[in-house]
């Protein structure tokens, strides 16, 4: 996750903004600069690994100015080198960027008609050009950067720096965080408040699609139609603390929204980003073209990641898969192949159930694999290759941005897998990873939909009972559903997969029975309309979870409508966890339960 810093200030800023992004190391870096005006022209300072090398720099090649932005770059779109390291600049803009622009392709090809070619390898300086021919256009800097934003697609944080503009930043949130910072006489912008914390505490978080002009006076914030709006202002107690809630009331909820961050940071870990391929960084220590099968265990939520995985890998790679819960597993004592493999997926790492099923594999000649947000956990440390889930600490008990993250890793190995076993091609496995390069955007879409979520979750915080439905991939995701509004809410669910209805559960529903679906349009949308009507009859009340076009087919009757952004039915089921976990957010809200710390719950389960 990369790392943003702007000053608006009244004495030479390149120092503080190296200080700056010091508090934003523990997000990964590979490369920084800072960019700052010296008698109104851009100038840059950039270098490649830690900050102490673009100190160093600096140091003997010092930058003045009194305004200036600055940036730790997790290299996305081309390597970790100084000439892809952040601020990207032409002679009239300078700008640093957390994200992904998905179009980056298409505006180039369209910038180079008209004379506008890219120096570095990166998506973000298609930025800096298409501001560059807007200004060269005619238009200021504000119409500038409107226009610009109207042009590119993805999930992003941005910062832009204008020549001859010495009392102007311009900033742009969509998908990862930015905070303003409100100084006596100066102004500043970060990734997040800890950034900020030793300049001021007095903080308004940017929201979805917002875009704010910065000068000494305060921040004009503009919403992405361009309508004025007001931020609330908070007092930030980052000084104190590494991991805080923002502007959040809750963990669970900033974690919910890091995840078009999260998933974008643990994506660049495992595709090649600019090829769109998957690209593991560790060898691994087996071949999938050679592997009979795969064994999954995991407890919880990650044990349902794996479950969604076993569709992914069986189809995409035709490779059999067993997944367990791993307090079964452990004492089943299954019969293993020696040579085989075996997967655990598991956000602590410290799981007692999964470390006990690792070790019987172990035991069992197994090479051991682990998935973990935690890497110097017991899982990892006695595995023989770890993939790491790179989202940060996660708070709150119940679990959802290492979920995703997990299943976004899962993903990318099932691609591997089908490319190594023959059942990919290379156009096919580029149209996975395509959607999963599209997936932050949406995932950042989805979150906007909150309302609605907010609104239905009124509702459920009346039931006794809720049921949740999905078919295929999307059943282990009805099955999340449930668990995370059970864990959270203390609301009795239960998770079918569709077809399952009318072999007994059927039986339960009724008028005060609310039944959520999970059925984005895909090939087996149709099915689960039977499902719903099956409900219907019975007077259930249903929730549909779907796409404009699954609205289509299978939204006429329904009590309620949740509507996403269509993505590429591979990665369904991940943006679907955003609707999920979010009706259980605000159900528990609703309820006034303990949302981060449940009753009876912890964080890592190290007992049987
Ligand atoms: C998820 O919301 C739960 N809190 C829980 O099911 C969790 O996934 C399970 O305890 C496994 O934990 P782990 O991922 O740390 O192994």
């Amino acid at each position: 996750m990369c790392g943003i810093i702007g000053i608006i200030g009244v004495e030479p800023v390149a120092g503080r903004l190296v200080e700056a992004l010091k508090r934003l190391e523990y997000r990964g870096y590979d490369s920084a600069g800072v960019a700052t005006l010296e008698r109104g022209s851009i100038s840059r300072r950039r270098a490649e690994g830690k900050l102490n090398n673009l100190a160093a720099r600096l140091e003997s090649d010092p930058l003045g100015g009194t305004i200036g932005i600055g940036h730790t770059r997790w290299a996305t779109h081309g390597g970790p080198t100084e000439n892809n390291a952040h601020p990207h600049a032409t002679a009239k803009v300078a700008v640093v960027h957390n994200g992904i622009i998905e179009n980056f392709r298409e505006l180039l090809a369209d910038l180079a008609t008209d004379g506008y070619l890219p120096k570095s390898q990166t998506d973000t300086e298609v930025v800096a050009l298409l501001v560059t021919r807007e200004l060269d256009n005619g238009l200021g800097p504000e119409d500038a950067v409107a226009a610009t934003l109207k042009q590119i697609r993805g999930a992003f944080g941005l910062a832009f720096l204008f020549a001859g503009e010495e009392e102007m930043l311009i900033a742009a949130r969509k998908g990862s965080p930015l905070a303003i910072g409100f100084g006596k006489t100066e102004m500043f912008l970060g990734s997040d408040a800890f950034a900020l914390a030793p300049f001021t505490n007095s903080i308004a978080y940017l929201e979805e699609g917002d875009w704010a002009v910065v000068t000494p006076k305060g921040a004009v914030i503009r919403d992405f139609e361009g309508n004025p709006v007001e931020r609330p202002r908070t007092t930030s107690s980052a000084s104190a603390l590494l991991v805080e809630k923002g502007n959040h009331r809750h963990f669970m909820a900033k974690e919910i929204f890091e995840q078009p961050e999260t998933i974008t940071h643990t994506l660049t870990h495992y595709v090649d980003m600019a090829e769109e391929a998957v690209a593991l960084k560790d060898r691994l220590p087996f071949d999938f073209a050679e592997l009979p099968r795969l064994t999954i265990s995991a407890c919880g939520t990650g044990y349902l990641a794996g479950l969604v995985s076993k569709y992914w890998f069986e189809r995409y790679a035709r490779l059999p898969v067993d997944v367990d819960v791993a307090s079964e597993f452990r004492y089943r004592e299954p019969p293993l192949d020696r040579g085989g493999v075996a997967l655990f997926i598991s956000q602590s790492g410290e799981t007692a159930d999964t470390l006990a099923a690792l070790r019987y594999c172990a035991a069992h000649g197994q090479s051991l694999a682990s998935i973990v947000n935690v890497p110097e956990s017991t899982i990892a440390r006695e595995s023989d290759v770890v993939f790491p889930t790179l989202c940060g600490p996660e708070v709150a008990v119940a679990s959802t941005k290492a979920t995703t993250a997990q299943l976004t890793i899962l993903a990318a190995l099932s691609i591997a897998a089908g490319e190594a076993r023959g059942h990919l091609d290379r156009a096919k496995a580029h149209e996975l990873v395509r959607a999963l390069v599209e997936l932050p955007s949406a995932v950042s879409r989805a979150l906007s939909s909150e309302g609605d979520m907010e609104r239905i979750a009124k509702r459920l915080s009346k039931a006794k009972d809720v049921l949740y439905l999905g078919r295929g991939a999307l059943y282990p995701i009805a099955l999340e559903g449930a668990l995370k509004l059970k864990e959270i809410s203390y609301i009795h669910a239960e998770g079918y997969a569709a077809g399952e209805l009318k072999h007994g559960p059927i039986a339960l529903v009724d008028e005060a029975m609310p039944v959520i679906v999970v059925a984005p349009s895909d090939e087996l949308v149709e099915k689960t309309l039977s499902n719903m009507q099956e409900v219907s009859a019975r007077g259930g009340k249903i929730i549909l979870i779907t796409d404009e076009q699954g609205a289509e087919t299978v939204g006429h009757g329904v009590a309620d409508i949740i509507i996403m952004p269509k993505v590429h039915p591979f990665v369904a089921p991940i943006l679907s966890l955003i609707p999920v976990q979010l009706l259980a957010y605000h159900t528990a809200v609703m309820m006034g339960t303990d949302v981060d710390q449940p009753r009876n719950l912890a964080k890592s389960v190290t007992v049987e």
